[in-house]
């Protein structure tokens, strides 16, 4: 399934994360793309503070993998500066362990990614505005369905 929906500031983005946080499940796979500065980590947070995480979420960009322990555990992967070095077996464990993870420039680790997972691409469409690509086939479905604004 296949959805766009349009964003207009933060606290409508926020709520898009709740939604996504109350349909989380154990080997939960969240994939965000979108350009420099478009919201990825933000959505991060916004969905981590949603499943009772209460740890500041930063960017991980130059630690790669965060982890966040929790009743479901946030692993948060940045990928931006793996592009183009194969599937990453250390990360695997991680992809297809037993929290929710969610990869920031998944495309850069395609080769690691299963192909059952929850897909939000985010657009820049000016200041707080954003445009969301949302997808998922199987179990991801019904979140697709459940997302609206
Ligand atoms: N509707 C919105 N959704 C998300 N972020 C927004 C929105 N409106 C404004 N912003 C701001 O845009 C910035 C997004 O930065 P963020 O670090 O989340 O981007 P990113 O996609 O993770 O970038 P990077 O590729 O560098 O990791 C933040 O400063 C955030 O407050
Ligand atoms: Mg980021």
């Amino acid at each position: 399934m296949y959805k766009e929906i349009k964003v207009n500031n933060l606290s409508e983005m926020e709520q898009i994360a709740k939604t996504v946080g109350k349909h989380v499940f154990k080997g939960f796979v969240l994939c965000l793309q979108g350009d420099l500065g478009a919201g990825k980590t933000t959505f991060t947070k916004f969905l981590g503070k949603s499943i009772g995480i209460a740890d500041t979420i930063n960017s991980p960009t130059f630690t790669i993998l965060k982890i966040y322990e929790n009743t479901l555990d946030l692993f948060h992967i940045d990928a931006y500066r793996l592009r183009g070095i194969g599937a990453d077996y250390s990360l695997e464990d991680y992809i297809y362990g037993e929290g929710l993870c969610v990869i920031e420039w998944y495309k850069h680790i395609i080769e690691s990614i299963p192909n059952d997972k929850l897909v939000i691409e985010i657009k820049h469409l000016g200041d707080t505005k954003r445009l969301l690509k949302i997808w998922g086939d199987n179990q991801y479905e019904k979140i697709v369905e459940a997302i609206n604004n």
